[in-house]
């Protein structure tokens, strides 16, 4: 599903390597978990594999595909479902209408509406369709982000400290609504964390360190 070789990223003019040469296979249906300390490269990793950056060097591939070759904001759209720590909702859009926003020009606004709202059903928040965020929990918007990652069965779901906000209770909320989802549709799920108790639900924990991976 995703092949990754070699891969690099450079800042500062090469004054900070953010990544150092990182390879790494992620199958369909594989749940991988990322750990390792602030600054030590997650992020970037995922924003890599998400198509929101693009590396100085090596390559990953999707469905043998390089992501280089590819148009990213339409593999974004249609591969990907990203879920931020912060879960970047659109503060004057509904609950509703954030969740619709992935499908805009690909489905008919009949068939948006009714699919983002059978996603917040499924967080258990379709009585809040019609509410703006700011009336809702912090555990409440992430479900919302969950919702809108998921909307387009996406067959890559990248999670960046999707729990780091939320208690304990939320955080179990969240992570058992993505490996629901994740088995559903046999999409490979890769998570950041920095709980052990999230990370060890995944079959492979990945520990990063200095850019590098160090043992998986
Ligand atoms: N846009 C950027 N510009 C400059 N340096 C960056 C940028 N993004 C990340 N870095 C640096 O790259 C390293 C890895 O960052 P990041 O991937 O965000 O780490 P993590 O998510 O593990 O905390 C850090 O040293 C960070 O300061
Ligand atoms: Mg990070």
């Amino acid at each position: 599903m995703i092949s990754i070789r070699n891969l690099t990223k450079i800042y500062d003019k090469g004054r900070t390597i953010a990544l150092n040469k990182v390879d790494l296979d992620v199958e369909d249906g594989e749940f991988v978990s990322i750990m390792g300390t602030s600054g030590s490269g997650k992020s970037t990793l995922l924003n890599m594999i998400g198509g929101l950056d693009v590396p100085n060097e090596g390559t990953v591939d999707v469905m043998g595909e390089n992501l280089s070759k590819m148009n990213l904001s339409r593999y974004r759209r249609e591969t990907v479902g990203f879920v931020f720590q912060l879960h970047n909702l659109v503060p004057n859009l509904t609950c509703v209408e954030n969740v619709e926003l992935p499908l805009f020009g690909s489905a008919r606004s009949s068939e948006m509406k009714s699919r983002a709202m059978d996603l917040l059903k499924a967080v258990g928040l379709d009585q809040y369709s019609n509410k703006h965020p700011n009336k809702l929990s912090g555990g409440q918007m992430q479900r919302v982000a969950i919702a809108r990652a998921l909307v387009n069965n996406p067959k890559i779901i990248l999670a960046d400290e999707p729990t780091g906000q939320l208690d304990s209770e939320n955080s179990d909320l969240i992570m058992d609504l993505l490996q629901e989802k994740q088995k559903e549709t046999n999409a490979a799920l890769i998570v950041v964390t920095h709980d052990f108790e999230i990370a060890k639900r995944a079959e492979r924990i990945i520990k990063i360190r200095d850019g590098q991976i160090e043992e998986s």
